[in-house]
């Protein structure tokens, strides 16, 4: 996807501005046109002979080229480009992207790129930390960027934590995945719910289920990819989103997955309800570990739980999109419908737990969409990713019919 793309790669003064010949080395053989833009720090850390001999291109990091007095135009730059990718990002160009400080070339390059623009962010943990940080970096989320989160590991510091650039493996997936499912859903709002939810016993114990939030997650990706802004509410699960257009909001309870869930809904375009929510929860939790010794068995009093899709379903304005999940043993298609149409959802995706490939704990699922019209539409065994594809192509269908209407 990355092919005659033409993109920015902006390096700035982090040590892990050695990482970007590697970036650059993997878009140019990805057939991008690479145009490297560096800050004069960034010169420190690697040499533009490097940049400019795998890019095939001069490297620019002045405003004027010195022997010649040519001037660089960061307008045409920013026209130029089908997309920005700072790596590393400091805290420093950060904080002068957020705030407007042009004072270098690529800044001022940034501030004229009409083209998305993807920031990698790479510093040390208590940098990343500093509510300075935090916020620039939810200035440029706001102005519509794509962070892509530093992973955590050793750092430049020998200490542990947050900070690492991502990998450029991982950077080109990103920018692939972005120019890869064109961006069917951009403007839409998605609130997804994953995994399990916990029941609390007493502090120390827990009534939950096998749910791994494997499938949530992955729609939770295809949805942000396709240019939606997703808020996925998560059960605990131990899972993590690549995507800077996922805002992850982790739950215990059903109870806790409902009001973020409906805080959510309000603003959004569709709810994706894929949680594995328990059904009951225990009436009276122990404020204290339940004792054995000396004690008759206890008994643990259950009470049904809010049904999220159900109170969803209600919630909904016309317009609005919900999309249910069935896992189902027996009567598939009657049970799956049946859900659909208790719950209010436009759509439900059903999968047997007869299949041993679909279901719980597994990367692959075979499903089965069913539209409120009854329509039905088996699909063959494919893995999760493929699957939240075709969910979410489904759901596009959807909303076109809609405005259809
Ligand atoms: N669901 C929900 N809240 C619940 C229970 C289920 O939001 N308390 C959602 C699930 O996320 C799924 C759909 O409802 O999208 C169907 O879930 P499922 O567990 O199959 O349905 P139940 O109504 O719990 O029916 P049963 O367990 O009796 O099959």
């Amino acid at each position: 996807m990355l092919k005659d793309k033409h993109i920015i790669v902006g390096i700035t003064g982090g040590i892990a501005a050695f990482k970007t010949a590697t970036l650059v080395r993997l878009l140019v053989k990805a057939g991008a046109e690479v145009q490297v833009v560096m800050t004069p720090n960034a010169r420190e850390f690697i040499t533009p002979v490097t940049l400019s001999t795998l890019s095939g291109r001069p490297v620019i990091s002045e405003f004027f080229t010195a022997n010649t007095g040519q001037w660089n135009s960061h307008v045409d730059l920013g026209l130029w480009a089908d997309a920005m990718v700072v790596a590393p990002a400091t805290a420093s160009t950060i904080g002068k992207m957020a705030n407007g400080v042009a004072d270098n070339m690529l800044v001022t390059t940034y501030l004229s790129a009409k083209a998305p623009v993807f920031v990698a962010p790479a510093m040390d943990l208590d940098m990343m930390r500093h509510p300075s940080t935090v916020r620039n970096l939810e200035l440029l989320r706001s102005y519509g960027n794509h962070i892509i989160e530093p992973a955590e590991g050793e750092l430049a510091s020998h200490l542990i934590g947050k900070g690492r650039m991502e990998e450029p493996e991982n950077i080109v997936l990103v920018l692939d995945d972005f120019f890869a499912r064109g961006q069917d859903l951009a403007g839409r709002r998605v609130v997804i719910t994953a995994g399990p939810t916990v029941e609390r016993i007493d502090p120390v114990r827990y009534i939950s289920n096998f749910s791994s939030g494997k499938m949530g997650f992955a729609l939770a990706e295809e949805c942000a990819a396709r240019g939606a802004q997703v808020t996925l509410v998560a059960g605990p699960v131990s899972l993590s989103t690549r995507h800077p257009a996922i805002e992850r909001v982790d739950v215990e309870s059903a109870e806790q997955m409902l009001q973020a869930t409906l805080a959510a809904f309000g603003q959004a375009d569709v709810a994706i309800l894929c949680a594995a929510v328990a059904d009951y929860r225990v009436d009276n939790v122990a404020q204290h570990k339940i004792k054995r010794e000396g004690n008759e068995p206890p008994v643990l009093r259950l009470v049904p739980n809010p049904d999220i899709a159900l109170a969803t379903g209600q919630a909904k304005r016309p317009g609005q999109i919900t999309v249910g999940f069935a896992l189902e043993t027996d009567n598939e298609q009657a049970n799956a419908l049946g859900k659909l149409q208790r719950k209010h959802l436009d759509m439900i995706v059903l999968n047997s737990l007869r299949d041993p490939q679909a279901g719980f704990q597994v990367d692959t699922n075979r499903v089965t969409i069913i539209t409120a019209d009854g329509r039905q539409t088996p699909y063959p065994l494919k893995n999760k990713r493929e699957v939240a594809a075709d969910v979410v192509d489904a759901i596009h269908q959807l909303i076109l019919s809609q405005k259809n209407a």
